[in-house]
Order: C-alpha cells, then structure tokens, then sequence
C-alpha cells in the first residue's frame, strides 16, 4: 500500500526544532509508525537521568502528583497488570505494587542495569513480590502481554524513540487499557529552557551507559500537545489530561476497542 510522509507540526518551546515524521496510510490516513533506524522525531530529547535512583523521593510527592487520583484515572486497582516504564528507583512501582495488592502485577521497567538491580532488592526489601524489575532498551520495553494500565512518570521526554516505545506498549496492552503520561511543563519553565538553549548552543551531548552518539538536550520538559500529537501517531485515543499540582500533568490515553 502506499504511503506517504508526513511531517505533523507540534506545539511546544518556539525554538526547539518541532514536528514528528510518521508513515501515514494514504488510503484510509492511518498513522502507522515508520519501521526505520532514522531518528523519528525532529523535537530534541532529554539526557537521561544516570544519578542516584532515590532523587525522587522527595517530600509531598504524593499529594504533588495526586497519586489517589491518576490511580483513578488509569483504572488500577487490586488485582491489575500494570507497567511503570522508566521506573527508576521505583518510587511510583511500590505504590503501584501497594495500589494491585498481592493478586495484582507491577513491571517496573528501565533500560539501566544498575536501576534494575536496585528496583529488584527494593521489591525484596519492602516484601513487595507482585512487583518485577524488567530491563528494557530505549525501543522495546519488553513487556509481558495483557496489561490493564501503563505509567510513564517523568521519563517520556527522555525516550530517543518514542514511537517505537509507544507501538511496543501498546502491543502488550489489553483492548480498552489505559496509558498515563506524566510530565512537566509552563511558560515559566519553557522560556528558561530557550534562554538555556541560546546560552549554550541549544543541544548538549549524551553521556551514558546508553550512549549512542546522538544528540540530546537537558531540557526536561515536555509540552501536552506534543505528547498527545505522538500518542495518536501510533493509534492510542485520547481519554482526557488534568492538571496535577506545580507544573505537572497527566495525559490519559487507550488502546481502542478491537473492532
Ligand atoms: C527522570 S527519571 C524518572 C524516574 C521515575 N519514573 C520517577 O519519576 O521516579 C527518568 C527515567 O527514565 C529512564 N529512561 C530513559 N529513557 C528510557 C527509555 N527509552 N525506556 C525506559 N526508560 C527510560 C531513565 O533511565 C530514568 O531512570
């Protein structure tokens, strides 16, 4: 079938190079994600955060996030399949795991070996056996199938292939699951980062584990329309997005009902 390219315009920080590159079915204008090597999108991502995997456990993060509340949202309850992608020291995998209780399931997922570790004796530590370390790559997370709900707490921005991510969850969802998508963003935090970006050449480079040469920004930002624009690109449907505490939201999707 034949397919054109199609570059989406995003709304987001002025002077970030903005737009994703999806193969669109010219047919029926199915968004399908491109299979290719090529860099997918034309926005810069973040540097992942490489430092202690308990940097973000800090006071008030709970009521910050409304935790009570994107539980709701995402439908998760005693006995759900959940997955925490981007986990990091699983401060959102234990109460996840607290949240579907002992007949429930957390995949609390990360790509660096050293965070799986860690995410693995925590689980021991806090007797949490429903909760699973999963090491994934930055475009397969690697998930079992069947899940009821996915989070993605401040991590999405640090994806380098989103849309190979977002196709890949979305294969291991169940019909009609949800997805969140929690991240930060305002004016405020916006002009910053093109001040920023002015001041030091706009792009700084990766150093990781993961490092692949490419190019990736500090900014750690994400705009909503951005986020909903590449949830649709691979076929999630939008169920609605609140605004939590400080510069934090959360953007809720679904996997569509099988027709
Ligand atoms: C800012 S930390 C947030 C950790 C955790 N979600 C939290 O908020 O407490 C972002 C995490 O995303 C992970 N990450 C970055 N790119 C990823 C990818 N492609 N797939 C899975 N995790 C990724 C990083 O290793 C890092 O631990």
């Amino acid at each position: 079938m034949r397919k054109v390219l199609v570059a989406l315009a995003l709304i987001g920080a002025s002077s970030v190079p903005l737009g994703v590159f999806v193969a669109v079915n010219a047919q029926n204008e199915t968004p399908t994600v491109q299979k290719t090597t090529k860099p997918q999108l034309e926005r810069q991502t973040a540097v992942p955060w490489t430092g202690s995997p308990l940097q973000f456990e800090y006071p008030n993060r709970d009521e910050t996030l409304k935790i009570p509340e994107v539980f709701r949202a995402l439908k998760i309850g005693k006995g759900s399949r959940v997955a925490d992608i981007g986990a990091g020291g699983g401060w959102l995998s234990t109460r996840l795991a607290r949240q579907v209780g002992p007949t429930g399931t957390v995949y609390a997922e990360e790509i660096l070996p050293r965070y799986v570790s860690f995410l693995q004796e925590r689980a021991r530590k806090e007797k949490l056996p429903q909760m699973k370390a999963i090491l994934g790559t930055t475009a397969d997370p690697k998930l079992p199938n069947d899940l009821d709900a996915v989070v993605i707490l401040n991590a999405y921005h640090e994806f380098d292939k989103p849309l190979d991510m977002l196709a890949k969850i979305k294969t291991s969802m169940k019909p009609g699951a949800r997805l969140g998508f929690i991240e930060r963003d305002n004016p405020d935090l916006r002009r910053e980062a093109e001040a920023a970006y002015r001041a030091t050449g706009r792009i700084k480079r990766r150093v990781t584990e993961q490092s692949d040469g490419d190019e990736h920004t500090d900014d750690h930002r994400l705009a909503l329309p951005i986020v909903e624009r590449e949830a649709a690109a691979v076929g999630f449907r939008k169920v609605g997005a609140m605004q939590l505490r400080e510069d934090h939201y959360l953007l809720v999707v679904e996997k569509p009902l099988a027709r």
